[in-house]
């Protein structure tokens, strides 16, 4: 391992949170962020597109130097994780594995909750990564489909957020779970509004975080400070707009790619 980037893609802006907590613990790596904005929402497709799609966002990354692939998306990770291990030479992280060590290591009701997109809790990745681990949980998975575009919206602090947040909760809070999994890359943004309805008593795990103990494994620590380069495959100053949001600072590489066949000319 050298001075070869780290690499993380996402179905687009959300997998920042994901690269923020890994900047922020390792200031000194270079990192390719590519985010699929032409393409994104991952999250209704079916599992054979995704799977698609992810190998030519991994292969981009490859080709742009990445020595890891960080997979921020979970709905990626739920259903292309394998795939992507099987064909490339680099190590692959995903999300679910992380997120699910640390919700074990948190429940002592053994209930455990998890929401994402539809792909993620229809995969039930989640659910099979937990019981691996400890066969007695017991998981409930709820998608709410309408949290991505509230946090697209920039709504995470609007009234109507915590109408549908409780709306899509309220199964779950009744199942008396104590540990919540924040199962999508977006949601880490609605993390205080999820907990004003969730309160004290419901721990809110969030995978970016949990990433950060795998790749604490296998990085060398690098000495010289890092670089940022980001790839978008469309809208460009939407994603600009919503990554100063996510990261609180402008950034400044930014590049729009094309991924794969296209019958489009610029
Ligand atoms: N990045 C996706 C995830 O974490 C959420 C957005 C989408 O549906 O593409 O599952």
């Amino acid at each position: 391992m050298n001075k070869q980037p780290i690499g993380i893609f996402d179905s687009g802006v959300g997998g920042l949170t994901v690269f923020k907590e890994i900047r922020k613990r390792f200031p000194n790596e270079d990192i390719v962020y590519f985010g699929d904005t032409a393409r994104v929402p991952y999250g209704p497709k079916s599992p054979r597109t995704v799977v698609d799609f992810s190998i030519q966002n991994a292969r981009f990354l490859i080709q742009s130097g990445a020595k890891i692939i960080i997979v921020a998306c979970n709905t990626s990770s739920a259903v292309a994780l394998e795939h992507l291990e099987s064909i490339l030479k680099v190590p692959v992280i995903g999300v679910i594995k992380p997120g699910a060590r640390a919700a074990v290591s948190r429940t002592k009701s053994g209930k455990i909750g998890i929401i994402g997109t539809q792909g993620t809790i229809k995969s039930e990745a989640y659910t099979r990564a937990i019981t691996e681990l400890n066969p007695d949980i017991v998981v409930y998975g709820k998608s709410c489909p309408l949290f991505v575009p509230l946090v697209e919206e920039g709504w995470e602090d609007h009234s109507v957020a915590g109408m549908i947040i409780e709306e899509y909760l309220s199964p779950l809070l009744e199942k008396q779970i104590d540990v919540l999994v924040l199962g999508c890359t977006h949601y880490p943004i609605l993390k205080d509004a999820i907990s004003r309805i969730t309160g004290n008593s419901i721990e809110l795990i969030d995978s970016a975080e949990a990433v950060i103990t795998d790749l604490e494994g296998i990085l060398k620590t690098e000495k010289s400070p890092g670089k940022d380069f980001f790839y978008v495959s469309d809208n460009e100053e939407k994603f600009r707009l919503i990554a100063s949001r996510i990261l609180e600072k402008e950034i400044i590489e930014l590049q729009r790619i094309k991924l794969g066949e296209s019958w489009y000319i610029d």
